[in-house]
């Protein structure tokens, strides 16, 4: 078992990055594209607790040393705000612990809950000595009568911690020491004493709590049992034999009626019950095991409830984030009937705790008080029997896991970390409902999913937050159809959905948005929520994306393309912009496409490059895009843009250099053409066609390494190449070109000054292609080059390479190795099988499951620019693999 853990656990990294199913964020929007609603204060940071109000136009923020009360219609507005700074002598005592005077010794806001219509209930880490305090709403003020937070509050900042209040009982899950070492789950109320979880490792062995919540089952019950407390976390787990630390996600319930035992578990709890959380893809054996958050989506009666969770790998560099769905009956089942385990007495066992096959005790140990115990005088935990209570505390883990709706995760995603997630139900026009999966990363971004037939699509990604920072909390409002996010540097505010961003039918319907629908009559892709329902039926939406449903759009006559003249021998770049990533674009010229081997012809990013005009390139250039969409099974093309190009006569010295940027032709709004603008204000104004020629196609020339028609990368990756983690921009073709310094550097200068520049610049070029190329960072032509002129002198990389899969072979061999090929303990020829399991028909493939997958939502072929390849794998650095290429 042990083994088969990690096997399960090695081998399968190679196998899941390259094989495993993973969804692309169909259109991407960058943070300056985005009307949002933010709120900072200078000098203040760490926004990351949030409270949204039910009855008030309130979201209350705590913040480090700061809570505030922000209006929920628009976080712009602020409209109060209270502060909690740390006095001198806890400080001291702070800083004399070692503690950080700057960091750590503040008082960080981590609790926010409603207490009554007037009081809120305030907790801060408070220079390492968690205090609580109540906070008026009426003047804002706190009331000054700070009590012990101990189990209440985390001490330390940067610990993971979680807080729900229930009918006024604080329910905790935090540390309860200085030192963080001493977990703990507990219930504060202030008529009780503190409820808690016992001190021990089968109890809580270093958990990370994400998230806790109550399920109101009470009235629903016929059995009598009532209101339970969900908590989420992940810890080391005790009951596989791991060589490291294994972490585990786990559910873990108590009982709202819990009071403790009468002699054994006294101020203990005596419900308290966990088990295993899985989020795994059983076909190819790959588990993620750490739990970021949970967003449990509540029905009309507990049985609708279903969890959502955000999972990632403990090896963080597979790169996979995934979201899974439970069922809160199949928690409650495995809660009442699973089997218990208890710690193994006997070591020829690969695990530490077995399966208890034991008689269990009467009543139920860990079970809530229920019309049978009542029955028989139990009629609260105070009563249960010794024998009871014992071996709830001896067995706190029960054996049956918490498996996922449809036994596998909702959604999986390469290359982000998720750590937020809120769902909302929507009811669309075919009168389905649908659970909208709205998930926040490391990074600032948020992703928009929604689960059709079983299959998930990625709506869009949206640079949430300015900077790349991880989303510390997000919520959801239905009533103001936004959502909040909160991180160190801010709170920002973003609507539900923004139908408006669609242009066309086509595109309304292909981004597949269950908020959104066309509305032919107004020609506007328009929220479903605001229409009265007698209109919804004239409403086009297709949650398969099926654009047929659109109204057939005219061909668009010749006269309503850009026209575009240049002179002779210079260059023109004729702009696209495509905003769905599942979309290619397809350049026609005379009405037959054009490939990217046509001569002079660049096709970088989505817009078409002519340098060198010549007689023969006169014609009708389109820009056309084909998105596939695989729930209809279907290919739907579309004109994006269309140009006449023509030479500007007479023509002149073709040593002349001359660029002219043309405007994007706004083809998304099908009835007019040559209308212009989509409410971008960074593109180039029509008149710019007739600009003097500026110099920024020089600078196009040195920048990338695409240029060089030698370089041309494979096929898959040229039509589509956009920056990486940067979002794809919708409406400014080039924004790096354009805001370029440089380039505006360029034009006021001499020419003869221009020319060294350009010498100078492509000079540079040369040596970063040379050195780039002899560091195999750049794809396979330049290596094959670089293989014939060095011939295949590969072995500066790989000892590396070795070493890195011989790690992989001792652990991975066991269990994937001999079950498709013999082994052989011959160096070479396993490599050789390991690279026939993962033969995937990536010439780049980077190699050992590391986070860096060829994406193809952004398709980042410059690898120029970074150095994506020097990763790690797990521990050895590993070289862009050359190796498939020539093998
Ligand atoms: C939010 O409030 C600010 C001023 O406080 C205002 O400028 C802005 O227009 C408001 N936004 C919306 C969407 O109402
Ligand atoms: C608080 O915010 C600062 C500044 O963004 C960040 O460096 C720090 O890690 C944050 N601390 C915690 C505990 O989140
Ligand atoms: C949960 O499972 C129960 C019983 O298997 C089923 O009746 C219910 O429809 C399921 N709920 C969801 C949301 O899948
Ligand atoms: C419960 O208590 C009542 C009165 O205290 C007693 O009459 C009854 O026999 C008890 N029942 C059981 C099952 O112990
Ligand atoms: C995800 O997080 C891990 C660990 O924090 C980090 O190593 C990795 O680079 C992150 N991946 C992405 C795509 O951000
Ligand atoms: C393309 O069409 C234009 C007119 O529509 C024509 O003048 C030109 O010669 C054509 N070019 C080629 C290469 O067929
Ligand atoms: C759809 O379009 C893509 C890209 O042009 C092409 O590779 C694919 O073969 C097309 N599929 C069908 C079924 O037409």
């Amino acid at each position: 078992m042990g083994f088969g853990v990690l096997g399960v656990f090695l081998g399968l990294l190679l196998e899941v990055s390259t094989h495993g199913p993973h969804a692309v964020p169909r259109t991407s929007w960058r943070h300056q594209d985005l009307d949002l609603m933010e709120f900072s204060e200078p000098g203040i940071f760490n926004y990351s607790t949030l409270l949204l109000s039910e009855k008030k136009d309130a979201l209350y923020v705590g913040a480090r040393e700061a809570v505030f009360e922000l209006s929920k219609k628009n976080v712009t507005i602020r409209n109060n705000k209270v502060q909690w700074t740390v006095a001198e002598v806890p400080m001291m005592m702070c800083t004399l612990k070692g503690k950080s005077k700057e960091r750590d010794c503040l008082n960080y806001i981590r609790v926010l809950q409603v207490v009554d219509d007037e009081r809120l209930y305030v907790c801060g880490t408070h220079a390492f000595q968690p205090q609580c305090d109540y906070l008026n709403l009426a003047d804002f003020s706190l009331a000054g009568r700070a009590e012990d937070g101990r189990g209440k509050c985390s001490f330390d900042p940067s610990q993971s911690f979680t807080t729900v209040m229930v009918d006024g009982e604080l329910y905790s899950g935090t540390a309860y020491n200085f030192l963080g070492s001493e977990p703990i789950i507990s219930r504060y109320s202030p008529s009780q004493s503190l409820l808690r979880t016992e001190y021990s490792t089968s109890w809580l062995n270093e958990p990370s709590f994400v998230f806790a919540d109550v399920i109101r089952e009470g009235k629903n019950r016929a059995d009598g049992e009532d209101d339970k407390i969900y908590y989420f976390f992940t810890e080391v787990s005790v009951e596989y034999e791991f060589f490291g630390k294994l972490l585990i996600p786990r559910v873990a319930r108590v009982c709202k009626g819990d009071l403790g035992g009468q002699r054994t578990l006294q101020k203990k709890w005596t419900s308290f019950l966990k088990a295993k959380l899985v989020c795994s893809m059983p076909e190819l054996n790959f588990v993620f095991n750490v739990v970021h958050d949970v967003f449990i989506l509540k029905g009309a009666d507990w049985r609708d409830t279903v969890i959502y969770g955000v999972f990632t790998s403990q090896w963080g560099n597979v790169g996979l984030s995934a979201v899974c769905a439970y069922n809160m009956t199949a928690v409650e089942e495995v809660f009442s009937k699973g089997k218990y385990m208890q710690k193994a007495t006997v070591e020829q066992s690969h695990t530490k705790w077995v399966r208890y096959n034991g008689i269990t005790p009467s009543p139920r140990p860990g079970a809530c008080i229920n019309n049978l115990m009542r029955q028989q005088n139990i009629s609260s935990s105070l009563h249960l029997p010794d024998k009871t209570l014992q071996f709830v505390k001896d067995h706190p883990l029960l054996e049956d896991p918490v498996l996922p709706i449809g036994n596998g995760p909702r959604l999986i995603t390469k290359d982000v970390n998720y750590t937020q997630i809120v769902v909302e139900r929507v009811r669309a026009l075919d009168n389905n409902i649908y659970d909208v999966i709205f998930t926040g990363t490391d990074k600032g971004v948020l992703h928009k999913s929604v689960v059709f037939d079983g299959e998930v699509h990625i709506v869009e990604e949206i640079q949430l937050l300015k900077n790349s920072e991880p989303i510390k909390n997000l919520l959801l409002s239905s009533e103001t159809r936004s959502l909040y996010a909160g991180s160190d540097s801010g709170v920002v505010q973003s609507p539900t959905a923004s139908c408006g961003r669609y242009l066309s039918c086509d595109d309304c319907v292909l981004a597949r948005d269950p908020y959104c629908a066309w509305d032919p009559q107004t020609a506007a892709c328009i929220n479903i929520i605001d229409i009265p329902s007698q209109r919804l039926r004239k409403l086009i939406q297709s949650l398969n994306g099926d654009a047929d449903k659109c109204p057939s759009v005219p061909d668009v006559s010749l006269k309503y393309y850009q026209h575009v003249k240049v002179k002779q021998g210079s260059s023109a770049e004729l702009p696209c912009l495509v905003n769905s990533n599942h979309a290619q674009v397809m350049w026609k010229f005379n009405g037959s496409a054009l490939t990217e081997a046509s001569r002079f012809h660049l096709i970088g990013e989505n817009g078409l490059l002519i340098y060198s005009v010549a007689q023969e390139d006169q014609g009708h250039y389109e820009c056309w895009s084909v998105e596939w969409a695989p729930a209809v099974g279907k290919n739907f093309s579309r004109l994006l843009a269309g140009y006449v190009l023509t030479l500007d006569p007479p023509p002149r010295s073709p040593h002349q250099t001359g660029h002219v940027t043309t405007p994007f032709v706004n083809q998304e709004s099908s009835s007019s053409l040559a209308s212009e603008g989509n409410g971008n204000t960074e593109r180039a104004p029509l008149t710019s066609a007739l600009a003097p020629p500026s110099f920024t196609a020089t600078v196009l020339f040195t920048t990338p390494p695409q240029t060089d028609a030698s370089l041309t990368p494979p096929p898959s990756s040229t039509i589509k190449s956009q920056p990486k983690l940067h979002l794809p921009s919708s409406n400014a073709p080039r924004p790096e070109n354009v805001g370029d310094p440089s380039a505006e550097y360029l034009q006021h200068n001499n020419s003869t000054a221009l020319l060294f520049l350009f010498l100078l610049f492509f000079l540079l070029f040369l040596a970063a292609l040379a050195y780039n190329c002899y560091m195999q960072y750049l794809p396979a032509p330049c290596l094959r080059m670089r293989a014939a002129l060095l011939g295949s002198n590969k072995s500066a990389h790989q000892p590396e390479y070795r070493a890195c899969e011989a790690g992989l072979m001792e652990t991975a061999a066991t269990d994937k190795i001999n079950m498709t090929e013999q082994p052989t303990q011959n160096g070479s020829q396993t490599t050789q099988n390991v690279r026939a399991l993962r033969d995937t028909g990536y010439e780049t493939e980077p190699e050992c499951g590391n986070g860096r997958i060829p994406s193809h939502s952004f398709g980042d072929d410059s690898p120029s620019q970074e150095k994506p390849f020097d990763v790690d794998c797990d521990s050895q650095p590993i070289q862009f693999a050359d190796a498939d290429e020539a093998y």
